[in-house]
């Protein structure tokens, strides 16, 4: 019989009365299941939760260091383990799946040794006016009470431990809920905690399908902050029924890559091609279209299709660089955008195929503003390219879109690669390289559908903390 998994309550481990089971998207075997929480049993995790804040609140930031770099520390011994289970969850490459547990662990590590770092801030009175000269401010941040973390599917482990992290670290207390098809690696992610000591109810999970169980578990009064991954519509939902209650949103993307005439294309083409094929494009960071010049346009197009050829297509423990995508809606959706694209009158420079959810990697010369794969999300392996007469031109082309997460420039004018950075509406831009969230203390966020706040390890704890300030007078 498949394994039930449990969820983390108040430091025990419990089924619900319901489950669902969770099958591998590249082979169908069933991997398990996992409970489907009730309404009551996520007022237990958010009661338990927040009795258990004051403790872990009052601990020492050293405390509770300690305690992150052991669930680190559990990682990296079990990185191959839970990525073994992780490949074959989400159908990601299995060196991919192990190195998403291990940069977890240095995120977890990277947060404890943030938190000791730290530091709040004594403000003067008489810096203002003079008569509030016996004015003092001592300002500290605190923690907001309890986060509600949700991660997306494509990366279940990281995205739910870069919440974590710096939410334990400056007091607050969590709980995860992970995507349903990667809710088996977040429980797993959940052990490690639970292992090293996390007191009971400081980090407890809630599984069940967003679709039911969503709307409870963020309306709900007990929860202070939401940390959300995941497509920009649930987000705009969840940014809706959050109210006042500050939240941070890390959503959807169609990142460009724009090539100016004087790029390398060699490293241009190399660096697209694995920003936009990368776990078959499901990332949020994939590069989804290029925006040429078009004197170089031909050349790089070439270059782009020889190494497109090279991507090995298979299943996820065979490490292919192509898998499987999630599931047969992401696949269909996909092929409604290739379908349109062809339909318009794009050029397919690679095979159009498709078997089951395996989508070959297309490759689309020549798109057009009338196609919807100018600026619709694919996430899949399909990448178009669209030609553009000038500098201006893609800027514009780049700023069109509903999302602003990350743009690429390839070009040796770095002056003018400064310049055009300032002009694109994201939140990052990468000179002559591919887009992506790290390092993982960088700041990462986006503008417009994109999200709202700002993730990395510093910024996230900033995010998840308020300032107090405490003033008195001195004699
Ligand atoms: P999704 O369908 O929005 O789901 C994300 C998470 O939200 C899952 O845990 C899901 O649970 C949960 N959820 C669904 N409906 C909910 C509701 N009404 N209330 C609360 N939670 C709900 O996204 P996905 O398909 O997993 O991920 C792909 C999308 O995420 C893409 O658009 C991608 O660009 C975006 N993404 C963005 C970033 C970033 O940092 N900007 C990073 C990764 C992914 P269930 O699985 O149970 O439905
Ligand atoms: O899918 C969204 C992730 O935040 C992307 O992270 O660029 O490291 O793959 P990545």
């Amino acid at each position: 019989m498949a394994k039930q998994y449990k969820n983390l309550v108040n430091g025990e481990w419990k089924l619900s009365e319901n489950e669902i089971k969770i099958y591998a998207p590249a082979t169908g075997e069933e991997l398990g299941s996992v409970p489907a929480m009730s309404q009551e049993e996520v007022d237990y995790v958010y009661a338990t939760a927040k009795a258990a804040q004051p403790a872990w609140r009052a601990l020492s930031y050293v405390e509770r260091a300690a305690i992150l770099h052991k669930a680190a520390d559990i990682l990296d011994r079990d990185a191959e383990k839970i990525g073994a289970v992780l490949s074959k969850e989400i159908a990601k490459g299995y060196k991919a799946s192990v190195s998403e547990i291990t940069r977890t662990a240095s995120i977890i590590r990277y947060a404890a040794e943030e938190g000791l770092r730290m530091e709040g801030e004594v403000l003067e009175g008489g810096s203002f006016e003079a008569a509030s000269k016996k004015k003092i401010a001592v300002v500290r941040r605190e923690p907001l009470g309890l986060v509600l973390a949700i991660s997306p599917f494509n990366y279940p482990v990281n995205l739910a431990g870069s919440k974590i992290a710096p939410a334990l670290i400056s007091g607050n207390v969590v709980a995860l809920k992970p995507p349903t098809q990667g809710s088996i690696s977040g429980l797993l992610l959940a052990e490690a905690f639970a292992e090293a000591g996390v007191p009971a109810g400081v980090f407890s999970t809630i599984t069940g399908k967003g679709s039911v169980i969503g709307d409870y578990i963020v309306e709900h009064e007990a929860v202070n902050f939401i940390n959300f991954t995941g497509s920009t519509p649930v987000g705009e939902r969840i940014g809706k029924l959050a109210g006042m209650r500050p939240i941070m949103l890390e959503l959807g993307g169609k990142d460009s890559a724009i090539v100016l005439e004087d790029a390398d294309l060699e490293v241009a083409a190399k660096n697209i091609v694995d920003g936009a094929f990368g776990y078959s494009g499901q990332r949020c960071t994939a590069v989804k279209r290029v925006l040429v010049m078009e004197n170089v346009a031909d050349k790089l197009v070439e270059t782009i299709r020889e190494k497109v050829l090279k991507l090995t297509i298979g299943n996820p423990e065979e490490d292919a660089d192509i898998t499987p995508l999630i599931d047969t809606k992401a696949a269909d959706f996909v092929e409604g955008l290739v379908n349109d694209a062809s339909d318009k009158g794009a050029e397919a420079v690679t095979e159009i195929k498709r078997d089951g959810n395996l989508i070959c990697p297309i490759l689309f010369d020549k798109v057009t503003s009338d196609m919807r794969l100018a600026w619709e999300e694919p996430f899949g392996p399909v990448l178009p390219i669209i030609r553009v007469k000038s500098v201006e031109e893609a800027i514009e082309l780049s700023n069109k879109s509903e999302y602003g997460l990350q743009a690429s420039v390839f070009t040796n004018d770095f002056p003018l690669a400064f310049k055009i950075a300032e002009q694109l509406e994201v939140g990052t831009v990468h000179i002559n390289n591919k887009t992506q969230r790290g390092t993982d203390n960088f700041p990462f966020l986006g503008a417009k559908k994109s999200g709202a706040g700002t993730q990395g390890v510093k910024y996230s704890i900033e995010a998840m903390t308020s300032v107090k300030s405490v003033v008195f007078d001195i004699k």
